[in-house]
């Protein structure tokens, strides 16, 4: 298409014109991001610096995004107009979505559950749409502040996570003890865990490129939020939630350790963290079969969605795992499994569509596959890095080379 080459060009010259202080990079360490390299950060702002035209159209996605989120936000689990039961309003809540109150008995107990159908109740617990409004906007933000040196954005970041973690009036303890609340039978299931672990990495590698000196983020909050998390990972590791959350053998199992897997590296916990990269192949021989099919996630009525799902967790595992030493990109399980194989089994329908897709799926999102098979290029799998250029892009557009990790990009309704 040649109309939006021109109108490439514009933003171009508007991003380039924007830039406060163009270079301004040049002698800022790489970022200590636990899932991204923070090395390619540093190649990608060089690239940027020299005017490569290649991310120009990257850049302009990312900075749109950002923008979108200046006047949004902070968010608080206090802005709830009642704590969960048996909780205070500092803990994160949220209410499993398809189940109902009983309609024949007075007080509606046992609740019901109408499969796809959603309760208007749990709007009652807004922790969990702002926590998706947290992670990707932190996220954008930092890593817009990052490449324009635009301190608007790293200001606006550094406020939301101040407001959602760490100030004593807002912040949310460090549990998930109330999370996906069915009324009556419970007051949190440990199930609830994936509200964070599906997106949450993306907070703590926004926060690792903000303490490469953003304004407006201080050596204080750096602290202050790293005790945080010492705390949370006590908690996601030992807490009965947590060890029921990662002993999991399908994708929830997969995002869990994969997230502790994260918070040991960040908080320095390389024991820890080392234990669980290894974990990582267990899952991979578990989870993936000699031809790179998820049968566990291939069962399910969105198996486009939860086979990309899984793999998204499975390729951070394989980026954060590689900080410790530990290789899953070239790990091969006993029937010869890997993650390429897992990727390219994907790549027929990510390229091709639906009808190249021959499993049971409710609502074919293509675009679902997008930053799986980036991932798979970037670490050098030949089958992907021919697919790249047929991908589709997602809402927002295709910002995977200004943060080469895989997003989660089509986040389904579970709020
Ligand atoms: C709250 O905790 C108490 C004591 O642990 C327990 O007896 C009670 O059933 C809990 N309430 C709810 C709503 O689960
Ligand atoms: C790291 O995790 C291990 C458990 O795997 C724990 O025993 C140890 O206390 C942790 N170390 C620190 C410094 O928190
Ligand atoms: C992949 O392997 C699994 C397990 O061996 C098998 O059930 C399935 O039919 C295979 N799928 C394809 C497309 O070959
Ligand atoms: C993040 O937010 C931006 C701006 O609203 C949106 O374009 C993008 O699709 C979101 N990304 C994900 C992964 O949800």
């Amino acid at each position: 298409m040649r109309v939006p080459y021109i109108s490439f060009l514009l933003l171009t010259a508007n991003i380039v014109a924007s830039l406060p202080n163009p270079g301004h990079s040049n002698s800022r360490k790489a970022p200590d991001t636990v899932v991204i390299d923070g090395y390619r950060l540093v190649d990608i702002q060089a690239q940027l610096n020299r005017g490569d035209l290649s991310l120009k159209a990257s850049l302009g996605h990312l900075v749109a995004q950002a923008d979108s989120w200046l006047n949004q936000g902070p968010w608080t689990v206090t802005s709830k107009a009642k704590a969960p039961p048996n909780g205070t309003i500092h803990d994160y809540a949220s209410q499993a979505p398809y189940w109902w109150p009983n309609p024949n008995t007075p007080d509606g107990c046992p609740y019901i559950q109408k499969d796809g159908v959603r309760n208007p109740e749990v709007d009652n617990y807004p922790d969990k749409i702002n926590s998706i409004k947290l992670f990707n906007s932190t996220y954008v933000l930092a890593l817009a502040w990052y490449y324009t040196g635009n301190p608007k954005y790293s200001y606006h970041a550094a406020e939301i996570i101040r407001t959602w973690f760490l100030d004593t009036k807002t912040a949310m303890n460090p549990n998930l003890d109330h999370a996906q609340i069915i009324p009556c039978a419970n007051t949190g299931r440990s199930i609830g865990i994936i509200d964070f672990s599906q997106d949450y990495t993306e907070v703590i590698d926004a926060v690792a490129i903000l303490n490469t000196g953003a304004p407006g983020w201080s050596k204080a909050d750096a602290a202050a939020f790293q005790e945080w998390n010492k705390r949370f990972l006590l908690w996601l590791a030992y807490s009965p939630f947590g060890v029921k959350e990662s002993s999991a053998t399908n994708n929830h199992g997969t995002f869990a350790n994969m997230q502790i897997t994260a918070l040991a590296l960040f908080t320095c916990n390389h024991s820890l963290a080392l234990t669980k990269a290894e974990l990582a192949k267990e899952f991979i021989n578990n989870q993936v079969t000699s031809n790179g099919s998820q049968p566990q996630e291939l069962a399910r009525t969105r198996s486009f969605h939860y086979s990309n799902f899984d793999l998204t967790a499975h390729l951070r595992w394989a980026l954060i795992a590689r900080k410790v030493g530990v290789d899953l990109f070239k790990y091969k399980g006993p029937q010869g499994q890997t993650l390429f194989k897992a990727v390219n089994f994907l790549v027929p329908a990510a390229t091709g569509g639906a009808s190249d897709w021959a499993y049971p799926e409710l609502q074919f999102t293509q675009y679902a596959a997008t930053d799986n098979i980036h991932a798979a290029a970037q670490e050098g799998d030949l089958t992907a890095k021919e697919a790249v250029k047929n991908l589709t892009p997602p809402p927002g557009g295709d910002i995977f080379l200004l943060r080469q990790a895989p997003q989660q990009l089509d986040n389904i309704n579970t709020t």
